[in-house]
């Protein structure tokens, strides 16, 4: 694994075992990297009153956005299972308010990074700030 996924994917697996998840018993850690390269890191946190709970992408985008940074460089999400766990739509609209079209969104398993997209490729034709300027 590279430096650099390596570092992110670091950083979601702590919080992965971090998870908030009696309901789907399913825990997700995320990781991004902003442009002055700080990692901040997220797991989902659900809810007894089930649509209230938060995907580990937004855990991480907020603990980004609170700490005062708004521009993402890289993601990287860590889920248990086979096969590749991409983002729900949902997180795909929230990456997209902070990262450009080309940014790098790994997919990752426990053993590392399986897939690896673009925020266009995982949300094409999509809606930004842009469109309201
Ligand atoms: N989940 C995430 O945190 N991120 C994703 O990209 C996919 C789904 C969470 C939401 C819920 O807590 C659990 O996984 C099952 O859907």
């Amino acid at each position: 694994m590279v430096p650099a996924i390596r570092e992110l994917f670091d950083a979601a697996l702590a919080v992965q075992a971090n998870a908030h998840v009696p309901y789907s018993r399913f825990p997700v850690g995320a990781a991004v990297r902003t442009a002055s390269g700080r990692v901040f890191a997220g797991c989902n946190v659900e809810n007894a009153a089930f649509p209230e709970g938060i995907c580990a992408e937004a855990s991480a985008i907020a603990a980004m956005v609170s700490a005062g940074a708004r521009e993402i460089v890289e993601v990287l999400t860590v889920a248990d299972g086979d096969g590749v766990t991409t983002c729900c739509g949902g997180c795909r609209q929230k990456l997209r308010e902070f990262a450009g079209p080309d940014v790098p969104v790994h997919a990752a398993g426990p053993e590392g990074a399986r897939a690896t997209f673009t925020v266009a490729e995982l949300l094409p034709t999509s809606f930004g700030p842009e469109h309201l300027r």
